[in-house]
This record gives C-alpha cells, sequence and structure tokens, in this order.
C-alpha cells in the first residue's frame, strides 16, 4: 500500500478531445479496462441494484466515450430491466455508433456536457438515479472530494465506482503500459491515477449519515478498489 494519496493533473484532461494522443490514450484506456475486467467488477454489484426493478436511471459520471457501461450492457443488458442512462462528462467524446448501439439493445441514452460539479448543483429532477463512475473519483481530493462525495449522496439511492487501488503492485503496473504500447499520455496519467487512488475504507469515511446506507469497499481484482453505497431500505 501507498501510504498518502497524491493528486496531480492527468494530462489526458489537457488535451482537446481530437488531439491524436488523447485519441490513443482513449484507446489504451479501453484496452486497460479490457486487461483488469473493469466490466466484470461492476457487474455483480450492478446486477444486485437492479434486481427486481422495472425500469432504472444511470447516470455515469466521467463516462468519457461511453464504451464501459456499453461492454457491460452488451453483457448483462438483457437481464437487467428498462435502462435510461445519461453519460455525463466535461468533455465526452461518445461517437454516433456508440448511441447506436446502446439504443439497439434497447437503452434510452443521453449525453449530457456539464462539469460533474455543476451538474450536481442544478435541480435533481425526475427518480433519484443510480450513480456509477469508473477511473473517474480519483481525480479530487480534499473539499472538492468531500463535495463530490455528499453530492453524489444526496442524489442517488445507489453509487457504485471502480477506481485505481493506491498500491505497489498497481504501480508496478502501471510502469509496464509501454510494453503493451500505450502511449506517453496513457503511461504517465496511469502513474499519477494510482497515486490518487484509494485504499482500506477512505470513501466511505467520506459519506454522509452512514448509518442510512449499507456500504462497501474493498479492494477488486488486482488493481482496482471498488465502493459501493446503497440506501437501507425503510
Ligand atoms: C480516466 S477518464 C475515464 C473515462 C471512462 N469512465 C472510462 O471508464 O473509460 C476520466 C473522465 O473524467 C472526465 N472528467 C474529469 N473531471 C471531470 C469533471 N469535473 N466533470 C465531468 N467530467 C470530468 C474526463 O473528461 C474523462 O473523460
Amino acid at each position: 500500500m501507498i501510504e498518502l494519496r497524491q493528486v496531480h493533473a492527468e494530462w489526458l484532461d489537457s488535451l482537446a478531445p481530437g488531439d491524436p494522443l488523447a485519441i490513443g490514450s482513449r484507446r489504451d484506456i479501453r484496452r486497460i479496462n479490457r486487461l483488469i475486467a473493469t466490466h466484470a467488477l461492476l457487474r455483480a454489484p450492478l446486477d444486485r441494484i437492479l434486481c427486481g426493478a422495472t425500469s432504472i436511471r444511470i447516470v455515469d459520471l466521467g463516462a468519457g466515450d461511453g464504451l464501459t457501461l456499453l461492454q457491460l450492457a452488451r453483457h448483462q443488458g438483457r437481464n437487467w430491466p428498462r435502462v435510461r442512462l445519461e453519460l455525463l462528462d466535461m468533455q465526452p467524446v461518445v461517437s454516433a455508433r456508440t448511441l447506436a448501439n446502446y439504443r439497439d439493445l434497447g437503452w434510452d441514452v443521453e449525453v449530457i456536457r456539464a462539469d460533474v460539479f455543476d451538474w450536481l448543483a442544478r435541480p435533481a429532477s425526475g427518480a433519484a438515479p443510480v450513480i456509477v463512475a469508473n477511473l473517474f473519483m480519483h481525480h479530487f481530493e480534499g473539499e472538492r472530494l468531500r463535495a463530490l462525495v455528499q453530492g453524489i449522496a444526496a442524489r442517488t439511492s445507489a453509487f457504485l465506482c471502480c477506481e485505481p487501488r493506491r498500491s505497489r503492485t498497481a504501480l508496478a503496473f502501471s510502469r509496464l503500459l509501454g510494453v503493451i504500447g500505450c502511449n506517453e499520455i496513457t503511461r504517465h496519467d496511469a502513474m499519477v491515477s494510482v497515486r490518487a487512488g484509494f485504499n482500506a475504507q477512505e470513501l466511505s469515511a467520506l459519506w454522509p449519515e452512514p448509518d442510512a446506507w449499507i456500504l462497501r469497499e474493498c479492494a477488486a481484482g488486482l488493481f482496482s478498489h471498488r465502493f459501493l453505497a446503497e440506501a437501507k431500505r425503510p
């Protein structure tokens, strides 16, 4: 375990979406997600959350190209209720093909271009969504992270995220990404992400009113850290 979180800017966030290095890095992130089996880490908790519902609204924070949930939708979507999906990102790069793929699976999908804090500051409308995030929460620290966690808790009845685990093993893996052809942006951001990743019960400690929620936070797979918060039913 690496003792303290260190949060630094990730290069991908400063590049224009059409920059070839950004395009390459997003492709690398897709490969890394496949390698570390992110969809499998998200699937079981989402199955549990969605079980029994007839329709559900899901918001994916920092959705990027929107492909992480598409992989899940393809594997699992037919067993899930009718889904209305909102892909939120300050710089979304969701292709028309990805949207068409979701719609072919029967999902209602919308892209929201917004900074997460602006979105959280808007008045909530409709049913409380299930909120998910992959490789997103670790961008934030201190009061911003606390505000993000509390804003999410105020908006949802279930929140699930998968983040880098702040461990020596994950750091060693991120140093090897050049071997599988990841570009310099990805190699830089992977190390920054691991150092900014989570451990132990760090997200649970920020969650408000813990008695009203079931919180599960643990290492997942070899390199990931998973956090799940579900509101207790009355
Ligand atoms: C490492 S990428 C993860 C993308 C995606 N979740 C995945 O699994 O491939 C992080 C994403 O968070 C977005 N992001 C960072 N800060 C944000 C903010 N304050 N509000 C909204 N999106 C943000 C970035 O634009 C980027 O697409």
